[in-house]
């Protein structure tokens, strides 16, 4: 694996334009579950039976009480970890530009990272399917389930559900950034959900070195990246910032 971080450092050290994918991989050492593999939530319950838009406004309080409030749970008390520091750092030192993630905790925000494109929205606000008005997930009272607007309206987490479209200005902008980068780092992603997984296609296709992170190999292992560093987003990161920082000074 030593080779594999020197390698990474060395990649990164001279490269320009770095764009990151990232998916619920490099939450889990925040406390957040992934949603496949090992304690994945989906191998607990059915995501098209939760986390599809037409469930949940068929029944917004079963997937509210199933999904959403366990969420609401975990993500009020997560930090960001060495993963999500990792890249803040790399953004420090001009070499990380965009961050596009598949997460909707708000940890690379909170890690310090200032430009992410939040592929599939973020849990941290809520809007009523009536009015449209917003209020911060924190602030709602989880004791109304479903909990309801002023106007009387459910309210909805403004993340993107299963059936329904990405964000056009989120999913545009991605494929520029991925078409333009000189690495695109894949880190805690499996790589089966698309648009997500086609990001790191579309900068292969331009050219770029593709560097998974990730204890799996996913589909794109051996076919688009360059090479995978197999192990967790946290160790990983601080082992190649390590070596980075004397090839820097
Ligand atoms: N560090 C890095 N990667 C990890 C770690 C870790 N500590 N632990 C697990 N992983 C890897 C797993 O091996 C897996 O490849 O993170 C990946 C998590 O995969 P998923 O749970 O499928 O998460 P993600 O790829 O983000 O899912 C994509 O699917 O359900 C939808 O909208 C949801 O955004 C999500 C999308």
């Amino acid at each position: 694996m030593d080779d594999l971080i020197q390698r990474a450092a060395k990649d990164l050290a001279a490269a320009k334009n770095v764009v990151a994918l990232t998916g619920a991989g490099i939450s889990v050492e925040s406390g957040i579950p992934p949603f496949r593999g090992k304690g994945g939530v989906w191998e607990k319950i059915d995501p098209m039976e939760y986390a599809h838009i037409d469930a949940f406004l068929r029944d917004p309080a079963k997937v509210w009480n199933v999904l959403i409030k366990e969420m609401k749970g975990v993500v009020d008390r997560a930090e960001p970890n060495d993963a999500h520091r990792g890249l803040a750092r790399l953004e420090e030192m001009g070499i990380l530009k965009t961050i596009i993630t598949q997460n909707v905790d708000g940890l690379h925000q909170a890690a310090g990272n200032t430009d992410v494109i939040e592929f599939h929205g973020n849990f941290a606000w809520q809007k009523c399917l009536d009015c449209g008005n917003r209020c911060e997930t924190s602030q709602i009272n989880t004791e109304q389930i479903p909990p309801r607007c002023h106007c009387g309206g459910i309210f909805r987490p403004e993340v993107i559900f299963f059936g329904e479209l990405i964000p056009p200005q989120h999913l545009s902008r991605s494929q520029l950034v991925a078409s333009q980068c000189d690495i695109m780092l894949v880190m805690g992603t499996s790589a089966v959900v698309q648009p997500a997984a086609l990001m790191p296609v579309i900068s292969k296709q331009s050219g770029a070195k593709v560097i998974e992170i990730n204890p799996e190999r996913t589909p794109l292992t051996g076919t688009i990246s360059d090479y995978i560093i197999q192990g967790k987003g946290g160790e990983v990161t601080n082992q190649i910032i390590a070596k980075l920082e004397k090839l820097i000074q």
